[in-house]
């Protein structure tokens, strides 16, 4: 019998370590096994209860939600071609500033540990006590809040460290001023968008919805910092640190990976479930979920990056056209638009 049923302990039990990570003098999450192959923090049994979840939803023929950067539609701003221009120019500023607001971010990300889930079996008529959706005030998303910001007064950093030390890795410490990270990177509604439920578990299921598509977004974020960091043709003075920077990142890649899987298994999980709604009768979570699960995708996958792009462009243009032949510099940023 595959187990299916985790105690808190077990979700958010570690491996036993070979050594620890520690980089550019930062204690770091996770270790190293006898081989020397990376391992994230608090995987001891956690990826084993997310594919456990997901198989026994396969077992029962219920989809996964699509959870791929297959669904982002538009272009990364700036595209890789067009950060390297950049930083080939000498305007490096915008690229510090990615990478900090990344983990700015990151840090947010550790207000999940403290989330207070509502009892989603208050509200499903199938028993979930062998589901994700069942283990999220069971170390789920505690765990997923200590990976992105750390186990506080622990000492010991998770994903917003992370992302200083690659972006001091490659420029040095204290190049540019601290910018402000965005209030917020989801979508928000006023409105009440599920009447079947009551608000708590709609805002639940809201911030699962969001957290998966910004995870989505992440991955894409990881293979855009990659193919910058690797190019030869920047960093040239730094080519070994940029080679570290790009390890972490993909270190941080690797611990991404258990938080789309359970944010997909548990959103899959509700589409196939039974919801007794509030006016007493019953109806599928997928009927519930389905049309915001859509308007999700499109607000990540297009909304964010239209309504913010010009703003983008303009803030950008002002910094090229400071420098020497800035407007060149910047008909030529344009042209490498795809
Ligand atoms: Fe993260
Ligand atoms: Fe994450």
């Amino acid at each position: 019998m595959t187990k299916l049923i985790y105690t808190a302990e077990e979700i958010e039990a570690e491996h036993d370590y070979t050594s620890l990570h520690i980089e550019s003098g930062l204690k770091l999450h996770g270790g190293f096994d006898d081989q020397g192959q990376y391992i994230s923090p608090r995987t001891r049994h956690r990826w084993d209860a997310v594919k456990a979840w997901r198989e026994s939803l396969v077992r029962r023929h219920q989809p996964l939600v699509e959870a791929t950067t297959e669904l982002l539609t538009e272009e990364n701003f700036p595209n890789v071609s067009q950060q390297i221009h950049l930083l080939k120019h000498g305007i490096e500023q915008s690229f510090w500033d990615s990478l900090t607001i990344t983990g700015l971010i990151e840090s947010r990300g550790k207000a999940l540990a403290e989330v207070e889930a509502p009892d989603f079996q208050n509200i499903i008529a199938e028993d979930i006590s062998e589901t994700a959706l069942g283990h999220m005030s069971k170390g789920l998303l505690r765990t997923h809040g200590w990976d992105e910001g750390g186990v506080p007064g622990s000492g010991i950093g998770g994903h917003d460290v992370m992302w200083y030390a690659v972006r001091d890795l490659i420029f040095g410490k204290g190049k540019y001023p601290i910018p402000e990270a965005p209030a917020s990177i989801g979508r928000e509604k006023n409105e009440r968008e599920m009447l079947h439920l009551p608000p708590e578990y709609e805002m639940l299921i809201a911030l699962l919805m969001n957290l998966l598509m910004i995870e989505v977004r992440a991955e894409r974020a990881f293979d855009f910092y990659e193919k910058v960091m690797r190019s030869e043709e920047v960093f040239l003075d730094r080519r070994r640190e940029a080679e570290e920077a790009v390890t972490l990142v993909n270190r941080i890649r690797q611990d991404e990976a258990v938080h789309v899987a359970w944010l997909q298994v548990a959103i899959s999980e509700f589409r196939s479930f039974t919801i007794k709604s509030l006016d007493g009768s019953t109806i599928s979570g997928a009927e519930i979920l389905d049309p915001i699960w859509e308007k999700m995708i499109h607000w990540h996958a297009v909304e964010i990056h239209t309504t913010t792009r010009h703003a983008s462009i303009e803030a950008l243009k002002q910094k090229i056209l400071e420098i020497e032949n800035g407007a060149q510099i910047f008909g030529q940023f344009e042209s490498l638009a795809a």
